[in-house]
């Protein structure tokens, strides 16, 4: 057995006993590899933390950017009470459609809305609309761009808030300071100011598993 295959089986172990997709959740991987959308939501152990998080975190209110097939959107949302608010960015409206989709058949569409755009044109229409603070902001979309995101996180939300960053390893590319792909740049750019802004205290998780070698950063807002 090499070494993937070994995180794969652990993974799938885990998946099974801790993290297991019900119907909705596997119709939504289902209907979003049939669509054509990339194979990159979420793992079934990850789409739980993001859940157990949301639910240790009291959430109410969640900002999501990047939506995909909405299979991370679906998690999180099922953390929220009934009045609960989840907004998520969506580039792609093909994604956003697939997702709006698969986030109606698991009965969320109350609670879930989709915003279709870039997301450094939709962040600052929600900025105006003076919305209640969020109490999560999960951040998954174009890594180029994740500095941009953390610091509309912080307009967007209060001392307390969680502030999750996927994808901050990129089998670790991110800690090469002589890889200038605009991703990993991004991905530094933004763990360094996650490590240095006075309002936030933030740590970063490494994980293998079926999405191979990857990771997560975590950052609690403080003032
Ligand atoms: N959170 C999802 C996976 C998101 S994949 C899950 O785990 O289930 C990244 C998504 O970000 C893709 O759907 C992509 O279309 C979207 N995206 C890329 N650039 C974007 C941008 N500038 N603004 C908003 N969304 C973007
Ligand atoms: C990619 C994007 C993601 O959000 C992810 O979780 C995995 C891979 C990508 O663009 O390759
Ligand atoms: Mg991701």
């Amino acid at each position: 057995m090499s070494e993937s295959q070994r995180w794969d089986a652990v993974d799938a172990y885990f998946a099974t006993h801790l993290a297991p997709d019900d119907e909705a959740l596997e119709a939504a991987l289902r209907d979003s590899e049939a669509a054509g959308l990339p194979p990159i939501a979420v793992t079934a152990a990850q789409g739980k933390l993001l859940e157990l998080l949301a639910q240790i975190q009291g959430a109410r209110r969640i900002l999501e950017v990047g939506t995909l097939g909405g299979y991370s959107t679906i998690r999180m949302a099922r953390a929220l009470p009934a009045d609960g608010r989840l907004i998520s960015l969506e580039y792609s409206p093909r994604h956003a459609e697939v997702a709006a989709r698969n986030i109606a058949r698991a009965g969320l569409d109350k609670i879930v809305e989709i915003r279709v755009g870039a997301a450094l044109d939709s962040l600052p229409r929600l900025a105006d609309e003076n919305p209640a603070p969020f109490d999560l902001v999960f951040i998954d979309a174009d890594k180029e761009n994740n500095p941009h995101y953390v610091e509309w996180a912080l307009k967007l939300t209060r001392a307390g808030s969680l502030i999750i960053v996927d994808n901050v390893v990129r089998g670790g590319r991110v800690a090469d300071p002589a890889d200038t792909d605009p991703d990993v740049i991004g991905t530094r750019t933004a763990i360094e100011l996650l490590g240095s802004h006075p309002r936030l205290t933030a740590t970063a998780i490494q994980t293998v598993g079926a999405k191979g070698y990857d990771g997560f950063a975590l950052a609690r807002v403080t003032s």
